[in-house]
This record gives structure tokens, sequence and C-alpha cells, in this order.
């Protein structure tokens, strides 16, 4: 949109997006959250850490990486197949991005789905709010509503962001559901099924739209997951970094060092920091010890196949999805109605 048109949008009164922050940070369950994973026999600690500030820039810069294959697979999938998947998508409904970010990926759908309303979900509107106010210029009609909220906790959106009967097109890219194990993948889905509203007397035309990452060679996985350039284990690293802000600890990146594999019975690739030393960590308040060699499990990524995840699906409620993938396999888009 040019100036001209953009001026024009404001005179004739341009909608606003609303925000709705619903999720607040709690220090001391962090804390407590943080502590219980690093004194476990086998320490761990969530991926959300891994999503501090610089983390998040060091994430966009692992989905440049000629190795990290899932972001430009689902780009091109979803460019492809676009006209398939608008023949199965309704029009004319609140599409409910889930971990919005940017908004980039589902702005791409705007031209095809012309959503009557964009509900963007993130953990807090204030990564939302420049993304959707640039958003609202060159879209002046669509209603927008931000939400922060922590939606792998819960998927209860407020009222505002629902109302009304259109159907509702919850959107998933990413391959972000590999983050969780398969048993949190599957309540996820159960209330994303819930979420479309079925039981509300919504059409049935609701569904959701989700990126999966597939099952592939062990080569191929640690590679994505462990890049030439250390861009994933900067990613890894600077976990620490962030801990030692939440917990006041005594975390030094140049003890640990990256560490990630497939491991194939279970489909997953796990990221640990290992121990490159002995380790005495310290943080306010106690201490604990890390011999040589020890590990932090940081984060998993499953991977799915096109039938184990459409059974999943279908276990949540689901219909059959309709299945989109590259030519060779390596990323599926997934459309299943409620
Ligand atoms: C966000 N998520 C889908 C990424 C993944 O592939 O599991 C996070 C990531 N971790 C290391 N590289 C990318």
């Amino acid at each position: 949109m040019n100036g001209r048109a953009i001026f024009a949008s404001i005179v004739q009164g341009m909608k606003t997006p609303q925000f709705i922050q619903l999720h607040h940070e709690d220090g001391s369950q962090i804390r407590t959250e943080l502590l219980k994973g690093l004194q476990a026999t086998k320490a761990y600690t969530s991926p959300k850490y891994l999503y501090d500030a610089l983390g998040s820039k060091l994430f966009e810069a692992i989905t440049e990486l000629l190795e990290y294959y899932p972001t430009r697979t689902e780009a091109a999938i979803f460019l492809e197949h676009a006209e398939s998947m608008v023949s199965h998508i309704p029009h004319g409904s609140v599409l409910v991005d889930l971990g919005a970010g940017n908004c980039q990926k589902a702005a791409r759908l705007f031209k095809q789905l012309h959503p009557s309303r964009y509900v963007a979900v993130d953990i807090s509107v204030d990564f939302l709010k420049e993304a959707m106010t640039r958003l609202q210029y060159q879209h002046p009609d669509l209603d927008m509503v931000g939400v922060g909220m922590d939606f792998a906790e819960s998927l209860a959106l407020p009222n505002e962001a629902l109302e009304g009967m259109a159907p509702r097109v919850f959107f998933y890219p990413g391959s972000s559901i590999g983050n969780f194990t398969p048993a949190e993948a599957l309540t996820f889905l159960r209330a994303a099924h819930t979420g479309c509203g079925l039981h509300e007397g919504r059409s049935d035309k609701s569904g959701l739209l989700i990126g999966v990452d597939l099952v592939k060679g062990t080569a191929e996985l640690e590679a994505a997951y462990d890049d030439a350039l250390g861009v994933t284990a900067a990613f890894n690293r600077n976990m620490l970094l962030y801990i030692n802000r939440l917990i006041g600890s005594n975390f030094n990146i140049s003890d640990w060092s990256h560490v990630a594999l497939y491991n194939e019975e279970i489909s997953r690739i796990e990221m640990h920091l290992e121990a490159k030393r002995d380790v005495a960590l310290r943080w306010t308040g106690g201490e604990r010890s890390f011999v040589k060699g020890e590990r932090i499990h940081t984060e998993n990524s499953y991977k799915w196949t096109t039938q184990s995840f459409s059974e999943l699906l279908m276990q949540a409620g689901f219909a059959q999805p309709v299945v989109w993938t590259d030519a060779d396999g390596k990323f599926a888009v997934m459309w299943a109605t409620a």
C-alpha cells in the first residue's frame, strides 16, 4: 500500500487492533520450575527459556540456515498448494494464529482466505503490537485482536476474540507442535478441537491448519539441529545466560557444549548442554555440581509421519486431515476439520 492509500484509509476510518494481555510472568513460579529441573538427577529445562530477546533473534537466524529445512520447506508447500488449500479451508473465518510473532505467515493467507477476523496469539501482546499495527494499514477493514497468553497451558481464548458464528481456523505453522511430547500434543489438539466450538452449534467447517516436521534420516536431522556455523549451538547455550538473569546463577557458557542427537526409537531430536569439565553451579540460595560429560536436556523436537500425526488428530476429535507435503516428504501441512 502506498502513502496515499494509507492516508486515504486513515481518513475513511481504519479499524484499529484490539489487544488483550492475559498472561502475567510470575517470577517465583519461574524460579521454582527452573530449580526443579536443574536439581533433577537428569537435569532438564523447559525449551521456553530458549527465547529471551537474543534467543528469539537466534531462532530467526536458524530459520535462514541451509541445514534447517523446516521453515523454507513449509513456506514452499504453502506456495505450491495454495489453490488446493483454499478449496478446503473456509473463507470468512476467524483466523486464530497461534504463536503469531511477526504475523507474516498468517498475513500471507489473508489474500486467499479473506478472514472476517484475525486473532493473533503470542505470550505477550508487546511482540504483536508493531506487526499488527502495520498489518492493519494493509487491511484497514479487518477486525484484529492480539491476545497475550500462554497457549501451551490453555487455549481458552477471551470472548472478545471469538464472538460471532463464523467458522474458526486455528493456524499453527512452524512445526512447534514437535516441541510438545506426544501426550502434550494430544492435549493441545483436544483443546484446539474444543476451541473450534462445535458444541456451541458452530459450523463443522472449523478446523486446524498445522505444520508438522516429518521423520527422516538421522544425518539430515542432526545437521539441522547442529549447523556448521554454530547458530543452533549459540541458541542453546544462550539459554544459560537467560537462566543466570532469572535465578542469579553462575553458568559460564564456556563450560558447556551443544549436543543435538536424534533418538530414533521415539522419533525425536534432543538438544542438550554438556558440561566440558566439572562445574559447581550456584544460584541465589542453592547449588549443585555437574561432573564432566553430564548433560542438561533443553529441548525435544518430535518428528511425525503423516500417518502417525493424522491418527493423533483423529484421536483429538478431528476428521481425517487433508495432507500436503513437499516432493521429498520432509515436511507436511495438514488441514483437519473439527
Ligand atoms: C520452534 N521449533 C519448531 C524449533 C524446532 O525445530 O523444534 C526450535 C528449534 N530448536 C533448534 N532449532 C530450532
